[in-house]
């Protein structure tokens, strides 16, 4: 069996400079939120990584919750049409929800999900994503916590996947453009 990396152009973030991103990161959250209870809610499936490592790194006490939601059908490109595949089983009155993400493209599915959750009458709804591709963007979005910009480029791993695959890779990588053309 091919080594999986071998299908990346190039390494764009290492493991380690994930680590040490999310470190700060999580300092950062934890002086916001101090004496608060935060509601990680993590969008499933690419956030996975993130939200494991991120609430291993906060030491406040933090509860998790995750949703499903389709934006992108069968398509590459994002509709901006979000669906529900899985709700929250928490109800999020009066809380602060924390919206952990892997990646930030063109925005439609933070910016619903966003209005979506502050409807439910949270107190705060904030949002930490550990990638965002500026040049992609296609809304205006609010975000509290961002890991990394990065360029348009077809990115896999940490959670990031091309036809589900490649989520397991542990850094970020460009994919080589043979594997999706
Ligand atoms: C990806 C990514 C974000 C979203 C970003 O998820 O994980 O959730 O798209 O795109 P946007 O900013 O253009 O809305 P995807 O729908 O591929 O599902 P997945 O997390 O299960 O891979
Ligand atoms: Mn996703
Ligand atoms: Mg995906």
């Amino acid at each position: 069996l091919a080594d999986i990396k071998d299908d990346l152009e190039e390494v764009l973030l290492t493991p380690e400079q994930i680590q040490t991103r999310i470190q700060e990161l999580a300092r950062a959250i934890e002086h916001d939120y101090a004496g608060r209870d935060v509601l990680l809610v993590g969008v499933l499936k690419g956030a996975i990584m993130v939200m494991a490592d991120l609430s291993r790194a906060l030491t406040l006490p933090v509860t998790m919750d995750f949703m499903a939601v389709s934006s992108y059908g069968s398509g590459t490109r994002s509709s901006g049409v979000v669906r529900i595949l899985k709700d929250l089983d928490t109800d999020i009155h009066d809380r602060d929800v924390l919206i952990v993400e892997d990646v930030i493209d063109s925005g439609l599915t933070l910016s619903w999900l966003q209005r979506n959750l502050r409807s439910r009458g949270a107190r705060s709804v904030e949002i930490c994503a550990l990638l965002r591709k500026p040049e992609a963007l296609a809304v205006d979005l609010d975000v509290r916590y961002i890991g990394f910009d990065i360029p348009v480029d077809f990115v896999v791993g940490y959670g990031l996947d091309h036809d589900e695959r490649y989520r397991n890779v542990d850094g970020v990588g460009i994919l080589k453009p043979e594997v999706y053309s």
